[in-house]
């Protein structure tokens, strides 16, 4: 093998780096795992197995100070860094979106502390989904987040966090107060309407491009008295799929009130030119009011859908949708092999009948026939009384608060095992398409960056809108070296 004196060069630097990583951490009495060590190929394995990143290190930090520590080791060593939740980033950008980063898995930041009197609770970034619920339960509290257990608040609370409750109360990110951080430099910081109040606002909807959030601290909201989830299970052909949309939209703008929240489930049929229709969601009124609330959007649809209501108390909820264990401590977490899009569509301008008819054509009839293991999942964000889109549009950083839907596009290799096969992706785009080529040139559509896409050309519009340019500032002002550095960070 012939080594030019350019590659020795770059090879020893990189050697040399490793050696001062290594030592470095070591000293300071970070807990940390190498490539090489045994333990390294767990650390390192994402929840999406489309993607095999091999990190510089794996740390796990116990107190800001040590955040603080690795953040000044990787900028004097000129290397990146990036935090790790739950780890369900789409896209594997909790392992940094690439190879060679220090990665701070922020597990052992795992404290929940609930202030009865005040409603409020201090959670560290390192827990999950699942085990919030459960902590907030005992205190007769809840949050609006989304439904798999396993999903960290770290990347979750960062980018948005939605569930059936946050039609009632907002999106995760919502209900921050104080942001506890570590800035790239390795400074401990607050963020809040008082302290560095532009980087508050920046955190909330873009949090990983800015700092490492070591806890935030939010307000709660009473558990309710009880919550009923619905599931009508329908089999549609093409007209009836494109009418059903349009019924559960024109739904929603009728004067729904924010006590239920809910998406449309579509799945394939049991043959082509079929659709499998499922609506599910939750209330969380008064049991008595449920039926009356739902029978307008049943009138609009077929007769005679396969109706489960599961009736009980909140935290019961929260469990039957999660379909897991929620304390996410008693067994390991799952892997899946995907490529997932998002559309947030806007409320002045619906899906028109020509894109949902071409998308419904795509599900009943490309859908039928992919071997790929899909859904879509049209989630109701908006509608009347929606406290999502009660949030001014610049409260935060999240940058859509007049959608009426977020739709997930979600396809797994055939098995859920890697490799993911290249038509996976001519599929999932040209489902996306069927919506967006028979819209209008200017359909000012959206996207979630919770449901985060590495083929998404154009995703500092689509996620940010007319947010980008203020958060390239705040790029510029606490993280002028790039320490945080992935696939769909925030550039200055
Ligand atoms: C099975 C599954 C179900 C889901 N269900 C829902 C749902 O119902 N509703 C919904 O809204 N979303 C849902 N999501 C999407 C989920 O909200 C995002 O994937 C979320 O970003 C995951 O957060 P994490 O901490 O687990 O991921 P990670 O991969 O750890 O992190 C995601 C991103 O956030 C950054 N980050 C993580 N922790 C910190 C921190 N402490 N400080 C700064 N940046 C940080 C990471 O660097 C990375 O860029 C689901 C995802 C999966 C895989
Ligand atoms: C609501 O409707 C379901 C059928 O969809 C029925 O089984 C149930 O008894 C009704 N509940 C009330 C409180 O009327
Ligand atoms: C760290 O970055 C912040 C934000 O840019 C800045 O205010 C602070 O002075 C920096 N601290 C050091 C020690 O450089």
């Amino acid at each position: 093998m012939l080594l030019t004196r350019s590659l020795l060069l770059a090879l020893s630097a990189s050697l040399a780096y490793a050696a001062g990583l290594k030592n470095g951490l070591t000293s300071a009495g970070i807990d940390a795992v190498f490539p090489g060590d045994s333990k390294y190929v767990t650390a390192s394995t994402p929840f999406n197995l489309r993607f095999d990143f091999k990190p510089a290190a794996v740390t796990f930090p116990k107190t800001p100070q040590e955040v603080s520590e690795i953040l000044k080791l990787s900028q004097e060593l000129n290397m990146k860094a990036a935090a790790r939740g739950g780890g369900h980033s789409y896209i594997a950008n909790g392992l940094g979106g690439g190879d060679g980063v220090i990665i701070l898995d922020m597990q052992n930041f795992d404290k929940i502390t609930v202030d009865s009197s005040k409603g409020t609770a201090v959670i560290e970034s390192g827990n999950r989904l699942g085990n919030i619920a459960l902590t907030l339960s005992q205190a007769g509290r809840a949050l609006p987040h989304g439904v798999c257990a396993y999903v960290g608040i770290g990347g979750h609370a960062s980018y948005g966090g939605f569930g059936f409750t946050s039609r009632m109360w907002g999106l995760t990110l919502d209900t921050i107060s104080t942001v506890n951080l570590v800035l790239a430099n390795g400074t401990i910081a607050r963020a809040s309407a008082q302290e560095n109040s532009d980087l508050f606002w920046g955190m909330r909807g873009s949090g990983g491009s800015f700092g490492i959030t070591t806890s935030i601290e939010v307000k709660t909201f009473p558990s309710p008295a009880s919550a009923t989830i619905f599931e009508y299970e329908w089999t549609l052909d093409i007209p009836s799929t494109a009418r059903g949309i349009d019924v559960f939209e024109k739904f929603a703008q009728t004067n729904l009130p924010p006590q239920i929240g809910g998406e449309i489930n579509l799945g394939r049929g049991p043959s082509k030119g079929t659709v499998a229709f499922h609506v599910t969601g939750g209330w969380y009124g008064a049991e008595d009011g449920f039926n009356a609330t739902i029978a307008p959007f049943l009138e609009g649809m077929p007769k005679g859908p396969k109706v489960t209501l599961t009736q009980g108390t909140y935290l019961n909820s929260v469990e039957y949708l999660a379909g897991e264990p929620l304390d996410t401590r008693t067994g390991p977490d799952g892997h899946d092999t995907f490529y997932a899009k998002s559309l947030m569509t806007p409320e002045s301008a619906p899906m028109s009948l020509e894109a949902r008819t071409a998308f419904a054509s795509y599900l009943a009839n490309e859908g039928f026939e992919s071997d790929m293991e899909w859904f879509v999942q049209v989630e109701l964000y908006g509608g009347k009384n929606s406290a999502i889109n009660a949030v001014a549009p610049d409260e935060n950083a999240f940058a859509h608060r007049t959608s009426t839907f977020t739709i997930q596009f979600y396809a797994s290799s055939p098995g859920k095992q890697p490799p993911f096969p290249d038509h996976g992706f001519t599929f999932l785009d040209d489902l996306v398409s069927s919506i967006t080529s028979n819209s209008p040139a200017d359909w000012d559509y959206g996207a979630y960056a919770n449901y985060i896409d590495d083929r998404l050309p154009d995703w500092q519009k689509r996620y940010y809108g007319t947010h980008y340019p203020r958060l390239q500032g705040l790029k510029d002002k606490y993280d002028p070296k790039d320490t945080f550095d992935f696939p769909t960070v925030v550039e200055e």
